[in-house]
């Protein structure tokens, strides 16, 4: 059966005047062959392939680039080379080895899937799509990524290269944030899955993303698909996929207190919930406090020896900037209210503990 349709393009700026949209067969066979030749085959998770190790890398890989996750995928394959020990280690030391990487709620998910494998599963990672699914942390795409690259069972994924790519070849003018968008693209991406060769055809399309068809500037010349690529036809490879329609997003300040006492800065664990969730962060004063202000505030603890603002920075979560105004203050003694307790500790810059720290206090401790 040949089903493959004839669309001709009204607006066409003139590089083509008709595009052939392909078949499901035709779309795999164009993928496989550019992942034959251009492929990345010696990923550090594709050696030694266990669903433990394709699990790890693809929480890793959700919101962060491969050259990043490298070395802490290796960190973490070498602290944690089983799934029994990284359910056995405490939530600090799994935090620890992902500073850095942010989205921390990826590596607390991360920890407690660990351990409900070990005690639901008996240790052995579910093959089930739906199993999977309901793991904490692993959504639609992830579980189709882990099912295909670690058991070779046909599921389909749609990462932010796999949308891209069916976007721009479809040329899908709507944000793929839409319900209605996504449903579509879901459609697609389960369209084009094969059965066979499913763990290539994944690892492709994702390679196919974000090495060829990337976000900015994307190299046309060389895409298998091209031909057939209605964003190609219609010069709007660098428009496709729409950005996010923007809303602004507000703004909260506050100071940081950098309390040193010899070579040691006071740490404290932040709430179970929120932004930062149970990492260890510096104590904080709302707004971005006067010198005065600052005063007043430590006076009350300590003898203060000096007092240093350093200049505001901004850290920008998904929902609000923080504008962090750092001051440093050297203090004489320890005083009683900052004894250590499971919820305050004197972190010792000469010889760090192993704790999860936020990026940007990691960055203002580094200064020191
Ligand atoms: N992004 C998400 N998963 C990936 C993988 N397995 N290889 C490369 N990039 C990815």
């Amino acid at each position: 059966m040949n089903s493959s349709i004839i669309l001709i393009l009204n607006h066409d700026p003139g590089k083509k005047q008709g595009i052939q949209l392909v078949t499901p067969h035709r779309f795999q066979q164009l993928i496989l062959n550019w992942f034959d030749l251009h492929g990345r085959k010696n990923l550090p998770w594709q050696e030694n392939k266990t669903p433990y190790r394709v699990w790890i890398s693809e929480i890793m890989l959700q919101q962060t680039q491969v050259t990043t996750v490298i070395p802490y995928f290796l960190r973490f394959m070498q602290r944690f080379p089983k799934i029994e020990l990284l359910a056995d280690a405490s939530e600090d030391e799994v935090l620890h080895l992902w500073t850095g990487l942010g989205y921390y709620n990826r590596a607390r998910n991360l920890h407690r899937t660990a351990k409900t494998i070990m005690t639901d599963y008996h240790g052995k990672f579910p093959n089930e799509l739906s199993a999977l699914e309901n793991l904490p942390g692993i959504g639609r795409s992830t579980a189709g990524a882990i099912s295909s690259l670690a058991f070779e069972f046909s599921a389909p994924i749609l990462d932010g290269n796999v949308k891209r790519v069916l976007t721009r070849f479809h040329g899908i003018t709507t944000w793929t944030g839409n319900k209605a968008t996504s449903e579509q693209l879901w459609q697609l991406s389960e369209k084009y899955t094969p059965i066979k060769r499913i763990a290539d055809y994944t690892q492709a399309m994702m390679d196919l993303g974000a090495t060829v068809c990337t976000r900015t500037q994307p190299n046309c010349a060389i895409c298998p698909i091209k031909k057939n690529c209605i964003a190609y036809a219609k010069d709007l490879q660098t428009t496709l996929p729409l950005a996010k329609p923007k809303k602004s997003i507000p703004i909260q300040e506050k100071t940081f207190l950098v309390l040193i006492h010899k070579n040691k800065i006071l740490l404290e664990k932040r709430p179970p919930t929120g932004v930062w969730a149970k990492l260890w962060s510096l104590p904080e004063i709302q707004g971005l406090a006067s010198l005065t202000k600052i005063k007043t505030f430590c006076r009350q603890y300590s003898s203060i020896q000096q007092i240093k603002l350093g200049s505001v920075f901004r850290h920008t979560f998904s929902h609000f900037h923080l504008d962090i105004q750092p001051a440093f203050i050297k203090l004489d003694s320890i005083p009683r209210k900052f004894m250590e307790n499971d919820q305050q500790i004197w972190y010792n810059l000469a010889n760090p503990q192993a704790i999860g720290l936020p990026q940007p206090i990691k960055n203002l401790i580094e200064k020191i």
